[in-house]
Parts: C-alpha cells; structure tokens; sequence
C-alpha cells in the first residue's frame, strides 16, 4: 500500500497541501541529486506514503531501510545508534494546519519528503554514511558537536553550485516553504563549504539562517569529511 492508512484526514491533506506547495520550489531550484532520487522515490502526493511502500523504494537500491519513531525531536545519540544500522527514524509527527510555511521541528513531512529521495541513490548514502561513524568514535563534545554541525551545514542545510548556478541541497530546506525562497535571493550570504568555516560558525536550530555554506559536488564534501573525521 503506498499510503499510509494510520492518518487522520487532517494529516493526509497537510501532506497533500505541502506536497502541492513544494513541488515547484523544488522542480525549479533542487539540486540534481534531489531530483533523480525525487524521481526513483516516486511518492504518492495525495497522501502520507507508508514506511513499507518507502523501504521498497530505497533498500533495494542503497541498503537502507525507514522506521518509525515516536520521538518528536531525536536526541542525537539515538539518531547516530539508529544511522549506524541503514536505518533512516522517521517522526510520526505532523506540523499543524498554521504552521505549514516553517516549521522549527522536524516533521514527517520533513524526514520523508525532504530526507528520503537522498537514499535512493549510493553517491549520497556513501557520504552520508561517514557521519555516524564518527559520531561514535568522537572522544569529546567539541568533536560530536563539529559532526553535528557538519552534517547540519551539509545534509540538512547545504547549497550546491551546479553549472554556475545556485541550487538548493539541504534537505531542511526541502521541506521548509519559505526558507527556500529567502535563501534563493540573490544577495543571501554564501560562504564556502570546508571543515574550519563550518565548525567555527555558530549554529541554530530553531531559526531560520542567516547565512549558509556552498559546494560544488558531493564528492568534495565527503572527501573533506574523511580526511577531518581519520583525525579522532
Ligand atoms: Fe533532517
């Protein structure tokens, strides 16, 4: 089944509107990668897909498998303990009627619609597969605060360059309405992607940016990754 029969009417039009919303934002301004995963993902618009319907999309292709967590904010420690066995947790919680512009909490609308394309394809899982790792093998909390905010900076907040154009790769961006179009303003500040500019800036998570970081390929990020994550 590909919806997700276990949602109220409410929830099921909340994803169909966002879903409606998004979809030009996206079509337009994603990156590559985004969109060939968009593509393989092939999620029903009309309603919340189910975990099954998603897992039979990603696993056969990446390893990867999406479950359910009850947790409406996951601690980073469960998030990283789940990461590293391919599983992708995925809020039951759905943003509000009033809130479907910006949400400061990730929703399911967030870690499926905005997350889940990625794991379709090898070329992102094999990148984001370096956090968890090293998340665990950190010695100290500068460490597993310079991991959460690379990937912060990067998976979920990250601008890519393609073809001298800006294009949006963060997922929390995917997902978040607004945001998007203030960050595809001309004048919005970029600063390049690397290990030092990331874990020198100060992060926020309950508001929105007001600068972000720029790379031009996934590769570049990974390779950046390594070389700092082989330090601890
Ligand atoms: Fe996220």
């Amino acid at each position: 089944m590909r919806i997700d029969e276990g949602f109220t009417p409410e929830q099921q039009k909340t994803w169909a509107e966002l879903y409606r919303r998004q979809l030009p934002r996206v079509e337009k301004w994603a990156a590559s990668e985004y969109l060939e995963g968009f593509s393989l993902l092939d999620m029903p618009s009309e309603g919340i897909p189910s975990l099954e319907y998603l897992t039979s999309k990603i696993d056969p292709r990446t390893g990867w498998k999406v479950v359910r967590t009850h947790t409406r904010y996951s601690d980073a420690d469960e998030w990283y303990d789940q990461m590293i066995q391919k599983n992708f947790i995925v809020t039951d919680y759905m943003r509000s009627w009033e809130e479907l512009d910006w949400t400061p909490e990730p929703d399911m609308f967030h870690d499926i619609f905005g997350h889940l394309p990625y794991f379709t394809l090898p070329r992102y899982t094999e990148m984001f597969e370096l956090f968890a790792p090293a998340y665990l093998a950190a010695s100290n909390d500068n460490q597993r605060e310079a991991v959460r905010r690379l990937a912060w900076f990067s998976t979920e907040f990250g601008i890519k360059i393609e073809n001298g154009e800006k294009k949006i790769f963060g997922t929390g961006l995917m997902s978040g309405g607004d945001e998007m179009d203030k960050v595809m303003e001309p004048d919005f500040p970029l600063i390049p992607f690397s290990v030092e500019n990331v874990i020198s800036k100060h992060k926020v998570v309950y508001e929105q940016h007001d600068q972000l970081f720029v790379f031009d390929a996934i590769d570049d990020v990974a390779a950046q990754l390594t070389e700092y994550f082989a330090t601890f």
